[in-house]
């Protein structure tokens, strides 16, 4: 018998979450986190919705830079997910640790990943609070197909932390 609790948590487990890293760059600081709580909110303006905790390094960066990309994750990319979704920007530059290539965006100043399938550029439009974690709605400004490939979709092994 599941506690009340645990029976929560395994009922979320089945929402087929897709693996990404969120980029932003704010003047001389930088971060790239995984992010599995993301997904579109709006076809026309076309909006998306990214869910990050406020200890998270990244949390103030997007909230001060007013931008951030999203990198759609391929499924060999797993390596890079788990890392850089256990290192902190607050200790490490993990672009640079994990040598991830990027390229420059079209439109903003956040890094596009360039081992993605997609990149997404984005400018925060809002900013709320839900529970535990901050709700950041992007405006997708541009958008690059990168390469052709199936999405890196949560498994177990990836799923620390309750994501
Ligand atoms: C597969 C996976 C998915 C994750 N999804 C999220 C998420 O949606 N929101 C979030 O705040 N943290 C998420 N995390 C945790 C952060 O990526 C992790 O705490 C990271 O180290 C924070 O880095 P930062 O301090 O440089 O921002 C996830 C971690 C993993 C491994």
């Amino acid at each position: 018998m599941y506690t009340k609790e645990k029976t929560i948590r395994e009922g979320l487990k089945k929402i087929a979450n897709t693996v990404t890293i969120v980029t932003c760059q704010n003047g001389d600081k930088r971060d790239a986190t995984t992010v599995a709580w993301i997904t579109k909110v709006s076809n026309d303006p076309p909006l998306i919705m990214a869910s990050i905790s406020p200890k998270r390094f990244i949390h103030n960066l997007i909230a001060e830079a007013k931008e951030f990309n999203v990198a759609i994750l391929g499924e060999e990319s797993e390596k890079m997910a788990l890392f850089c979704g256990t290192k902190s920007g607050y200790n490490v530059d993990k672009l640079r640790e994990f040598n991830i290539k990027t390229l420059k965006s079209s439109l903003n100043s956040s890094p596009t990943i360039k081992n993605a399938l997609v990149s997404l550029e984005c400018k925060l439009i809002n900013s709320f609070e839900v529970g535990d974690h901050t709700a950041f709605i992007g405006e997708i400004v541009a958008s690059s197909i990168l390469k052709e490939g199936n999405q890196l979709i949560i498994t177990d092994k990836l799923c620390t932390l309750d994501y």
